[in-house]
């Protein structure tokens, strides 16, 4: 579906997309990378989700700066900091 999108194509929304991007993996056997829809606040304070994270990911973000820069994450207590890190390589390696 994501590779035959066309110019005039509307924009999905995140659930729309989400789906399809589930859908897309279902169909080429890779089930383990589909996403369920409950999310959880890594960075209490700035209030970023794992999805969020994932996302970020699966936009082009690889690093803890880049990812940060785009959405202030660890930006007060720091807390979240080691999760964070953690979360970014899990999500290269499911990903990529
Ligand atoms: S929990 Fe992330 S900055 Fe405080």
């Amino acid at each position: 579906m994501l590779g035959n999108r066309h110019e005039s194509a509307p924009i999905l929304g995140d659930k729309a997309l989400r789906a399809a991007i589930n859908n897309d993996y279902e169909r080429a056997g890779q089930a383990e990378k589909t996403r369920v829809s409950e999310s959880t606040a890594i960075c209490q304070c700035m209030q970023v989700t794992d999805h969020e994270i994932e996302e970020a990911v699966l936009e082009g973000v690889r690093t803890f700066d880049e990812l940060q820069e785009r959405t202030k994450i660890s930006s007060m207590c720091g807390k979240c900091e080691g999760q964070v890190r953690i979360l970014i390589h899990d999500y290269i390696r499911k990903h990529f």
